[in-house]
């Protein structure tokens, strides 16, 4: 009777994943759809910890007193992280599920070599794969940290012919993966530590050379690998929600993978062999006889105010400069004076996937004004003004005319298209790619040097004397 109760409370929050995960899709039901899937994942907790076990009685005091740790270091991480460093809090707790899947399986492993039960082929293929996808979930995310924190440059953990290298790391895990399979337990519990130890390393070493403005990629991956990790865990245990749920993030992060290879125009294995370089050196403010044109703050409002159709495109540096509401206080009273303004949002802007539409949205700036990529460069030869708001790469014309520069090919809002831009920024240093952007110099462009909330405060405070 109770395992009948518990498994229907297991299905209720199995429920609750999946109408949650439905309703993050829209910006209106994405808090109500988030609380939901915490509450089914509440009710999958709190189930567990009742689950009767037939052979191992549940360890209460270590089960609260680690649950305690972790949810204090979870609510207090999530009350201090700053809306900027969002992304690499998102690649830490995905590093430490696969951090999890990893002990799971090395537990499970020891159950059966000390007690030297017959363990089933099924079960240990089971063992090895949440062992290996987890291990090269945790050190790919931990690394994926570190770079997005700017802790880490790529130069610095890229070895000479790196792709070489992984390709023979990924030979020696599986082999050894695969002798594990085949021995079994007589392999013995080293062999079982070899493997993590060589799963661990691959983790590191296959993030290691990919960076720059294919990351969004990598970072989708990585989500996907702990979702199947914790899946294959949740085989090892039979238990349902676990699989549901790691089936869940698995798919959407499979999902996201492939949209975020769509949006970079990139195969997943041209991303995971070649590496993009980056300089991130700063960028001087002439280039041979071209000079950037800056522009005052009365002159860049007078153009927005007299201008029929504006549309701003918002990147990573909206995000530092916190601006979001300042920008929406500017779009409202461009609107009142008959003025359409638009958001362009490109796929990958900002630093993690939706960065844009959450700012955004936190600012009450309706939905529908927000233009994917193919609409936004469809409306810009009919746009008097565009406004860059600390965005970079996704606004790089290299990407279009230069087939020697490492983003040739992606996608890029074609803001050169429009009859006048002006790009908001604090100085002329590149964005997360390190490459030198032609826009600034282009004949259209203005550059309007300053941290983004203060430059759009100020044309605030000019349109409103206008
Ligand atoms: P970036 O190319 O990174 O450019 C951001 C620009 O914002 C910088 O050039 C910076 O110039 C400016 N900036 C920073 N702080 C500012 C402030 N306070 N006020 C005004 N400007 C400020 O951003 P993007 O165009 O959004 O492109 C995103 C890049 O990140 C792509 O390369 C993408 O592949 C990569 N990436 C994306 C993700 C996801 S999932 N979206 C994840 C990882 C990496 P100044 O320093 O001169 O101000």
């Amino acid at each position: 009777m109770l395992t009948s109760i518990l498994n229907l409370t297991y299905l209720i929050g199995a429920l609750a994943f999946v109408i949650g995960l439905r309703r993050l899709s829209s910006p209106d039901t994405a808090r109500r759809g988030n609380i939901l899937a915490a509450i089914g994942m509440g009710l999958a907790i709190a189930a567990t910890l009742v689950y009767p076990f037939e052979d191992a009685p549940n360890n209460y005091p270590w089960i609260i007193v680690g649950m305690l740790i972790g949810a204090a270091i979870g609510w207090v991480s999530a009350k201090k992280v700053k809306m900027t460093d969002m992304p690499q809090m998102v690649s830490i707790f995905n590093g430490l599920g696969g951090a999890c899947a990893v002990a799971l399986a090395m537990v499970e492993f020891r159950h059966y070599y000390h007690g030297q039960f017959e363990i089933p082929t099924g079960e240990l293929l089971v063992i090895i794969l949440a062992l290996l996808i987890g291990a090269i979930a945790f050190t790919g995310s931990i690394l994926a940290y570190l770079k997005l924190d700017g802790k880490v440059w790529d130069s610095q953990v890229t070895l000479p012919k790196h792709s070489v290298i992984n390709i023979i790391l990924l030979i020696v895990t599986l082999g050894l993966s695969g002798f594990l399979l085949y021995k079994g337990l007589s392999a013995g519990m080293i062999m079982a530590v070899v493997v993590m130890a060589v799963a661990l390393v691959y983790g590191f070493s296959f993030v290691a050379p990919i960076g720059g403005a294919d990351m969004p990629v990598v970072i989708s991956l990585l989500n996907s690998f702990t979702g199947l990790s914790a899946a294959a865990a949740g085989l090892i245990y039979g238990n349902q929600i676990m699989i549901v749920g790691g089936i869940l993030v698995g798919a959407s992060g499979t999902i996201l993978t492939v949209l975020m290879c769509q949006a970079m125009n990139r195969s997943l294995l041209n991303v995971l062999i070649g590496g993009f370089g980056a300089s991130g050196s700063k960028g001087p403010k002439t280039k041979g006889d071209q000079a950037v044109k800056e522009v005052t703050a009365n002159d860049a409002a007078i153009q927005l105010f007299y201008s029929n159709s504006v549309i701003f495109v918002p990147g990573y540096g909206l995000a530092v400069a916190q601006a979001q509401k300042a920008l929406k206080e500017l779009d409202d009273l461009l609107e009142a004076n008959g003025v359409d303004v638009k958001y362009a949002i490109h796929p990958v802007a900002g630093r993690m996937p939706g960065h844009m539409n959450v700012l955004l949205a936190e600012a009450d700036v309706p939905y529908p004004k927000l233009l994917d990529l193919d609409d936004a460069n469809a409306a810009f030869p009919n746009t008097d003004m565009v406004v860059i708001v600390g965005a970079n790469d996704v606004v790089n014309p290299a990407a279009e005319d230069d087939p020697s520069s490492p983003i040739y090919g992606m996608p890029v809002l074609k803001v050169w298209d429009a009859k006048n831009v002006i790009v908001l920024k604090r100085s002329m240093s590149p964005g997360y790619a390190g490459i030198p952007n032609q826009l600034f110099f282009h004949k259209k462009n203005q550059m309007f040097f300053g941290d983004a909330k203060k430059t759009i405060q100020q044309l605030v405070g000019e349109v409103k004397t206008l």
